[in-house]
């Protein structure tokens, strides 16, 4: 059962008036100091809303899967550091850990790989499904839809046992699905999972191999994708799992809401950054190798150019992710026997933008999308499909997110307030009287 979303309330309150109407406002402390302001009663009370565009200072809920320090570069996961896990634990440890709020045993383990074994096929109709959609698809697309077609096949009512096969069904098909999506835009033949292999090895081998020949596994490649599912498995309220969250609370199911975290993540901003970082450094290859002259056009703000893979809402500092990526990058070219002109010049500007005022005063560091990209790259995977690999990665923490908020007292659908700022009362006017 997955720990409690705990908070102690303080003694004191905020006090609010405003046109002759008063709220007292609570405050809650979560369990590592952060002090969040409970407006529940605000409206209520004093006519008043929030008006916060981004939710930059919104929190939406109580949650106890994640925990982010932005200014001070800490990521943990039900409280264990991100660069331990990443060290020592694997990805199907890691999502238990996400889901159950635990490091699983042994014994747990071993059923919970095995019950994800059982459920590795999609039904063979899929086949007809992936062919009605254009080859020229891009595999985000394709993913979110065939999560949402799940739906259509397992229409039970969602009884928790039910949401518990879900749950398997999801995690023991997605890395199918991922395949398929890769494989239709190709034209190649679906592989089928091979259960004898590993969650992160079945994987490789259905992208890669063939029907015609066996594919050799690279332990190293099998290894730096697991760990890089490590690292995206979870990142609090983020964009996708805020959608994941918000269409959860209008009690759809399961693959729906999952199926709609897969879309907004797909998004150049969010998850779809790690394809467009690949795109620029390829760009500056192409170009002259030249890393000033971007860094100039992502600094004019009449250029429509970001850096990518630099930034975030909630990383003042270097994104621990980033951190542990760079170093594996390294090491993971080396050991597959590679040499990396992307690595080294996303090197080059990373080394620039960190001594150019610009970054240093906005507090603009390398995000996870800035290395994932060149490690997917050297080892083979398609550009097109490194948003599916962070997709791969981010699905069990979208789950314990969607179960911890069906399971909070506190749950209530998501429905945010605004600002109307349109025309006021006017008469309708028939259509021959217009313009
Ligand atoms: N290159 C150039 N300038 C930037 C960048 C960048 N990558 N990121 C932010 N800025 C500037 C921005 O123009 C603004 O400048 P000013 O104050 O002069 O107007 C300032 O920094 C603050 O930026 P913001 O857009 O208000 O920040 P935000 O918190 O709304 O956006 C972000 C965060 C991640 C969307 C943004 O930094 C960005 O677009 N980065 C590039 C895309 C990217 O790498 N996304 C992956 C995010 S991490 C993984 C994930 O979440 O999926």
């Amino acid at each position: 059962m997955a720990t409690q979303a705990m908070s102690e309330k303080l003694q004191q309150d905020i006090d609010i008036q405003f046109e002759g109407k008063s709220a007292k406002l609570p405050l809650h402390r979560g369990t590592e100091g952060e002090v969040g302001i409970d407006i529940a009663k605000l409206r209520s009370s004093t006519g008043l809303v929030t008006f916060d565009p981004g939710y930059g200072n919104t929190g939406a809920c109580k949650s106890a899967i994640t925990y982010i320090d932005g200014d001070n570069g800490i990521l943990r996961y039900r409280g264990y550091p991100i660069e331990e896990l990443a060290e020592k634990s694997s990805f199907l440890e890691v999502a238990w850990l996400l889901l159950n709020g635990e490091l699983p045993t042994k014994t747990e383990l071993s059923s919970f790989s095995a019950e994800i074994k059982q459920h590795t096929m999609l039904h063979e109709d899929f086949k007809r499904f992936f062919g009605a959609l254009p080859k020229d698809a891009h595999p985000m697309p394709v993913c979110a839809a065939t999560v949402g077609a799940l739906a259509t096949y397992y229409q039970d009512p969602e009884s928790e046992r039910q949401i518990h096969s879900s749950v398997i069904r999801l995690l023991a098909k997605m890395p199918t699905i991922a395949a398929c999506s890769y494989k239709h835009c190709i034209g190649q033949p679906f592989m089928y999972p091979r259960n004898e292999l590993d969650y992160t090895s079945n994987f490789v081998n259905m992208l890669f191999a063939t029907p015609c020949e066996d594919y050799p596994i690279d332990p190293v490649a099998a290894r730096a994708i697991d760990l890089l599912l490590i690292l995206h498995a979870d990142h609090e309220q983020n964009c996708s799992t805020s959608t994941v969250r918000l269409v959860g609370s209008s009690q759809a199911p399961l693959f729906a809401s999952i199926s709609a975290g897969i879309s907004a993540l797909w998004g150049s901003l969010h998850g779809g950054a790690n394809q467009k970082v690949i795109e620029m450094l390829e760009h500056i290859a192409r170009e002259d190798g030249s890393v000033d002259k971007y860094v100039a056009r992502a600094k004019d703000k009449n250029d429509t150019a970001r850096l990518m893979g630099f930034g975030h809402r909630i990383y003042k500092n270097y994104d621990p992710r980033a951190a542990v990526l760079k170093k594996t990058c390294a090491e993971v070219i080396s050991r597959l026997g590679k040499s990396s002109k992307l690595l080294e010049i996303a090197m080059r500007l990373e080394e620039i933008a960190l001594k150019d005022e610009y970054f240093v005063s906005r507090k603009l560091y390398p995000n996870v999308d800035f290395y994932s990209g060149v490690i997917f790259n050297a080892l083979g995977i398609p550009t097109n499909m490194f948003t599916v690999l962070f997709t791969m990665g981010r699905l069990p923490g979208w789950i314990a997110h969607w179960l911890e908020m069906r399971r909070d007292p506190d749950f209530r659908i998501g429905r945010p307030r605004q600002i109307y700022t349109g025309a006021n009362k006017r008469p309708y006017v028939s259509i021959d009287r217009r313009g």
